[in-house]
């Protein structure tokens, strides 16, 4: 900052620009001989002259006459902010009219006045203190906006570091020994370790991105930033901008150059989010930078390299979207260099009691409750329940009755929500929609099967002698299935 002072009043940089604006010409030449070795000095002899020379040069001081003929000192200066309100401004003015000033000088329009006739040491004086107020309005312009940026800049980067730690240890809590599950790892950890562009599908809470962040922490781009875009949530322009950035005054509301996604995240990951939601202009981009490796910021005529691995993923079935023209099929193929499918959660049955209890030992610790782990009848429902939302669905219903919870030991039936209260445990599907086996655990799909019938059954026939009729075994068996399945009257009665 001094640099900028001293090194303009040493002269070392171009001098400072004085406008003087009077119609007599005496006048404006005595004023040139005062200050014009030390200053660039351009006169004028009327207000719109000096408006001219204003608008074309770079001046910091306007000294003008009060009296001119057709545009006044003051309306002259009223101009002069209009365009510009940063150079100081002064009056020259004869002893008679300064009362007449006193308003324009008071309401801060002008730095000071200078009578006629002026002694040219004290004027220049004047001029000088101006000057320095001017260099330091400027230096404030320019701190503050620096100070505005770098603000701006740290408190993205601490939001970014924070939900980056955040989620690291998210990563580690990835959960699932279904077989199915086990496989998605398998490709995670392989596909890892190369720079191949992958497509995570699956439908909603199914944990997509959950296992891109995992392909890029567990890989050699770990120590680079990990950047997401969800593309579903932009305009096309916008999200173009996004991801390439722009130059400034490419647009409306462009104030200055802006980087894109894909070069901050340089050698490491970019995940694009919700990828089948873009439209068609953008997928011949996204094409060309895969191609390519190389972006062009909006109004920009240069093209960057770039070195980013792309993951993408999308709930749509992004095959039929080809099929129907909605998405390039060029595009998709460059995408879905690997593509790992995340089933549902309900054809994967086999992970809810882990996730539930993942889940129930988190809220735990969030919440401060010490709930043991749920009765059989309240894992059963979990277990029946459709999921349509996934693990996110699962995960919310654990939070909501953790943190409604009072002083219980375990999860009941009673303590979750209607809808999955209301999964039937005797409907405990053991095949998919479309017919597959959705659980391979046998004992376990067994057991509840016979929980859910067991119960249906006691209610029905209200005895048990009954209810083992209609089951179609002896009493004594009945009884020791349901010790085993630790079944008990209570069970039976409570839950409704
Ligand atoms: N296997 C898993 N183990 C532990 N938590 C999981 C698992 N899968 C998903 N989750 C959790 O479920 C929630 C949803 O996961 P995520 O955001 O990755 O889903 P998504 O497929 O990206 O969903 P959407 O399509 O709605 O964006 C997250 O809170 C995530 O931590
Ligand atoms: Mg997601």
């Amino acid at each position: 900052m001094t640099e900028i002072e001293g090194a303009r009043r040493e002269g070392a940089e171009a001098p400072y620009g004085i406008l003087l604006v009077d119609d007599e010409e005496a006048i404006l030449e005595s004023l040139e001989l005062t200050l014009g070795s030390e200053y660039r000095v351009f006169t004028a002899g009327s207000g719109a002259e000096g408006l001219e020379i204003f608008e074309r040069e770079d001046i910091a001081l306007v000294i003008a006459d009060q009296v001119m003929p057709g545009m006044t000192g003051v309306e002259f200066l009223e101009e002069v902010i209009e365009r510009n309100p940063r150079p100081i401004r002064m009056m020259l003015t004869g002893y008679a009219d300064i009362s007449s000033l006193m308003r324009a000088i008071n309401s801060g329009r002008i730095y000071r006045y200078v009578t006629k006739p002026w002694e040219p040491d004290e004027l220049r004086v004047d001029v000088k203190r101006a000057l320095d107020a001017y260099a330091l309005s400027s230096e404030n312009v320019q701190l503050a906006g620096a100070l505005a940026e770098a603000n701006e800049r740290l408190r993205a980067e601490n939001l970014y570091l924070r939900r980056e730690v955040e989620r690291r240890y998210s990563f580690d809590e990835l959960i699932g020994d279904s077989p199915a599950m086990q496989r998605v790892f398998d490709v995670t950890e392989k596909v890892a370790e190369t720079d191949a562009t992958v497509l995570i599908s699956g439908e909603t809470g199914t944990g997509k991105e959950l296992v891109a962040r995992a392909i890029h922490y567990s890989g050699p781009r770990r120590e680079r930033r990990f950047v997401t875009q969800n593309c579903g949530a932009l305009p096309d322009t916008l999200l173009e901008s996004e991801l390439f950035g722009h130059k400034r005054g490419a647009f409306t509301g462009a104030h200055a150059d802006k980087k894109g996604l894909f070069e901050a995240a340089d050698r490491g990951t970019i995940f694009l989010d919700e990828i089948g939601e873009t439209e068609p202009g953008m997928q011949v981009r996204l094409l060309r930078v895969l191609q390519d490796g190389e972006i062009r910021p909006i109004g920009s005529s240069e093209t960057r390299k770039v070195d980013v691995r792309v993951v993408t993923a999308t709930n749509r079935d992004l095959r039929k979207e080809v099929e129907e023209g909605r998405f390039r099929e060029d595009l998709f193929y460059r995408l879905r260099v690997v593509e790992i499918v995340l089933p549902p959660l309900r054809e994967r049955r086999g992970d809810i009691p882990a996730l539930a209890h993942h889940f129930l030992d988190r809220s735990n610790t969030r919440m401060k409750r010490a709930l043991q782990g749920f009765t059989n009848a309240a894992m059963d429902r979990l277990y029946a329940y459709a999921w349509k939302g996934n693990v996110r669905e699962l995960e919310n219903e654990i939070e909501r009755t953790v943190a409604l919870a009072g002083g219980e030991e375990r999860v009941g039936v009673e303590m979750l929500s209607e809808e999955v209260r209301g999964s039937s445990e005797y409907s405990v599907p053991l095949q998919g929609e479309r017919g597959e086996i959705t659980d391979w655990d046998l004992n376990r799909s067994v057991d509840a099967l016979k929980r859910g019938m067991i119960v249906a059954a006691l209610r029905e026939a209200g005895s048990k002698t009954r209810a083992a009729e209609r089951l179609g075994i002896p009493r004594q068996s009945l009884q020791k299935m349901m010790k085993r399945l630790k079944l008990t009257d209570a069970d039976v009665a409570a839950e409704g």
